[in-house]
């Protein structure tokens, strides 16, 4: 039997989506790569909320069987509304998968975690084959960290740990993210905090440099992963 509330009756997104019409063109032509018997990877945000709505259209209409594997609560809550079965790294390796990004430049690195998923988005991201990351054109920079920081999840206990090791890094503009609609600061769906940090200069070994401070769980810089750039 199915909830009849009015919850249960509508999509989880939480606010407007700029740049609509360009990202529902990108939802749109990922949406067609989907085949039936797929283990997919379902990325966060708007223009992945977007995707998914595309897809769970032509599941329907298709009658298409494919599993999906969340990057997030709200991912996974919009499978639910969508009808989409969802399954978890434990069960499935995605063959391939789809998600946003805050920044691109030219060498297909990406700045991710602007929703705060960037843990399980970069574990669904390495797990899976290949992955499309749709953008619209004003995501595309000429530097790495030119608009956007670079979101660190920080086991909670490790905030002063986290900020007296990023001394020894360039960097500026260390924050804690805060809520927006709760008091404190942002918890990630794994309980850690974020601490947005801005680079001068976003080196190829620098998501390993960072990683290796103890107390950073996850970095927002997804950087030589097997990914396909969809852009309008
Ligand atoms: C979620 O944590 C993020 O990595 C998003 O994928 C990224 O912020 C892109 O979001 P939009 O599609 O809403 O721009």
């Amino acid at each position: 039997m199915k909830w009849k509330n009015n919850l249960a009756g509508q999509p989880v997104w939480s606010g407007e989506i700029s740049n609509r019409d360009r990202k529902e063109k990108v939802a749109q032509q990922v949406s067609r790569y989907v085949k039936d018997g797929d283990v997919i990877g379902i990325g966060s945000g708007s223009t992945s909320f977007l995707a998914l709505e595309k897809i769970a259209e032509r599941v329907e209409k298709e009658k298409l069987e494919i599993l999906a594997v969340p990057t997030s609560k709200e991912a996974e809550m919009n499978c639910s509304y969508y009808g989409l079965t969802t399954t978890s790294l434990l069960n499935h390796q995605p063959d391939w998968g789809f998600d946003g990004a805050d920044e691109v430049d030219g060498a297909q690195r990406l700045i991710k975690g602007r929703g705060g998923a960037l843990f399980a988005e970069k574990l669904v991201m390495a797990s899976a084959a290949k992955t499309y990351i749709l953008v619209d054109e004003s995501k595309h920079v000429e530097r790495l960290g030119e608009k956007f920081a670079v979101p660190l999840e920080v086991d909670p206990r490790a905030i002063h740990l986290v900020e007296t090791a990023l001394q020894h890094f360039e960097c500026h503009d260390i924050q804690l993210r805060m809520a927006a609609a709760k008091d404190g600061p942002v918890l990630t769906e794994a309980g850690n905090v974020l601490i947005d940090v801005r680079f001068h200069d976003i080196h190829d070994t620098l998501e390993k440099e960072l990683s290796a401070i103890p107390g950073v769980i996850e970095t927002g810089l997804f950087i030589g992963y097997s990914v396909e750039i969809l852009t309008v």
